[in-house]
């Protein structure tokens, strides 16, 4: 049965031995981000769990961190599944087969209700993570509601928001991501931008939150696909939009039309810090949270971590189902690897059919409305691409630079690259905007000899009798 809330989630986790309480006060200025690091470094995925601050100085609502992806272990119990294919198949099935939200008339979320003044979101303990860096605390999981102002599409996506004061935030939405569609929409007819967001709910919201998920899809569909069951959504006190009904904290409120103030600099999912910019503001009118509320927020900054594990497995499915199912491509897997942040390097295996498919691949990865892919490898369907090993053995000899290697001149390009420009030119500067790529078709042009190992027979007949060479393991 789906996970009804974060709570419900939580108790599964802790129960597979997935959750750590920690009951030691913490400093929100500068701790929670160094043992979310210290997390990553020192405990290896497979034994990676989840996070739960339960004092934090100077606040009364815990902190939990970690808890969608420390790991893909931990993403996979979030999807109710036992395996990495049972990702890939709630993937697969959610994007196929979405199953509407369901309107409520109220939830837990409503439990307590602040209007206008009594708003404080200084009371949630959102943590300093690039301590010396940013300019104060960020909120890095928001599930930001807003609708399509054309076609009343639903739309949930996680930007991170700075904190600006007890009822104001700043956030920067990248022009290619669906909110910032809506905004700049609205912009242009000088009409605020109504705006829910959530934070903490069951998982499934949060997954497909940090996802590519096509702007024509309802995104509390495809999490009702994820989770088995729809969403109960209840409508906000004070704008048009619906939350989940059992989401821990909802801010309520608008962004002002052509608006803009300073916001950042922030310690970014590439890991370096992006610079400051001129950026939209969200001015909050109405805070609901349940009684006793859980604040939760995703481990970012320099990948691995949370940011780049959640946000890998939510682009490769979308991806893979546009390369695959929309453009009938012969492809047998995709990813995104982490160390570009789940962005920058994507890597694409491929029955090739015949010459030339394999730059319909690259340009596919191209086509989706996002800067992904500024290295892009097609390696053949015999290359395991999980493998970082097999990745770069098919680049090493599959490979003539002279012919098969593309680059793409004025495109789009990735989100926040630092190579696009020094840390004194700001965020908003549109130098940012316009980038290159480059592709690298790593197939076979032409027969290739042997693979040279022994035959698989020898190799099989060898393992069976392992304990007879007395070589152990
Ligand atoms: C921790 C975290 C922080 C993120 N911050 C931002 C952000 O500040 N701005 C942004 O445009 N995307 C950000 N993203 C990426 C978006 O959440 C992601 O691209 C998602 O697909 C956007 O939703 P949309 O496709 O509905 O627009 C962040 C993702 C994560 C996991």
């Amino acid at each position: 049965m789906a996970y009804r809330d974060l709570r419900a989630y939580l108790e599964t986790l802790e129960e597979k031995g997935k959750l750590r309480r920690i009951k030691k006060e913490v400093d929100r200025n500068w701790e929670i981000a160094a043992v979310c690091r210290q997390l990553f470094y020192k405990i290896p995925p497979e034994r990676r769990p989840a996070l739960l601050f339960e004092n934090v100085k100077g606040f009364k609502i815990p902190l939990v961190a970690g808890v969608l992806g420390a790991s893909r272990q931990i993403y996979a119990i979030g999807l109710e599944t036992d395996s990495f294919e049972g990702i890939t198949s709630k993937w697969v099935e959610a994007l196929g087969k979405p199953i509407p939200p369901r309107i409520v008339k109220s939830g837990p979320c409503k439990e307590n209700i602040l209007m206008g003044d009594k708003v404080n979101i200084l009371n949630l303990p959102a943590p300093v993570w690039t301590v010396g860096e940013d300019p104060g605390p960020f909120f890095t999981a928001p599930y930001v509601i807003t609708k399509n102002p054309e076609t009343g599409a639903r739309n949930v996506g996680t930007y991170r928001m700075q904190v600006k004061g007890a009822n104001k935030t700043g956030f920067l939405i990248g022009k290619e991501q669906d909110a910032g569609l809506h905004l700049r929409r609205n912009d242009q007819e000088n009409k605020p931008t109504p705006m829910a967001v959530v934070i903490g709910a069951d998982p499934s919201i949060g997954y497909v939150s940090v996802s590519k998920v096509p702007e024509s899809m309802d995104e509390f569909a495809v999490a009702g696909g994820l989770r088995g069951e729809p969403v109960d959504l209840v409508p906000c006190e004070t704008v048009p939009l619906e939350v989940p009904a059992t989401a821990e904290i909802v801010l309520e409120g608008e962004i002002p039309a052509n608006v803009r103030e300073l916001e950042g600099p922030f310690g970014e999912y590439t890991g370096y810090m992006g610079p400051a910019g001129q950026q939209p503001v969200f001015n909050i009118k109405c805070m609901t949270f349940r009684n006793n509320p859980i604040y939760q927020a995703f481990i970012s900054q320099r990948p691995p971590s949370e940011s780049s594990c959640i946000r890998g497995i939510g682009r490769e499915w979308p991806l893979y189902r546009h390369l695959k199912h929309t453009l009938n491509l012969p492809i047998r897997d995709v990813r995104l690897k982490e160390a570009g942040g789940s962005g920058a390097y994507v890597v694409v295996s491929l029955k090739k059919q015949f010459d030339g498919q394999v730059k319909q691949a690259m340009y596919g990865v191209w086509s989706q409305r996002s800067g992904f892919g500024k290295f892009t490898v097609v390696v053949d369907d015999d290359i395991d691409i999980r493998d970082d090993f097999a990745v770069d053995w098919a680049m090493s000899w599959r490979v003539r630079p002279d012919k098969d290697v593309y680059i793409e001149r004025d495109v789009q390009a990735v989100g926040l690259d630092p190579s696009q420009a020094p840390p004194s030119v700001p965020q908003h500067d549109p130098i940012r905007d316009v980038g290159s790529r480059i592709a690298i078709d790593a197939t076979k042009k032409h027969d290739y000899p042997a693979i040279a190992v022994p035959p698989r027979e020898h190799l099989d007949r060898v393992a069976a009798q392992w304990e007879q060479y007395g070589i152990g393991d």
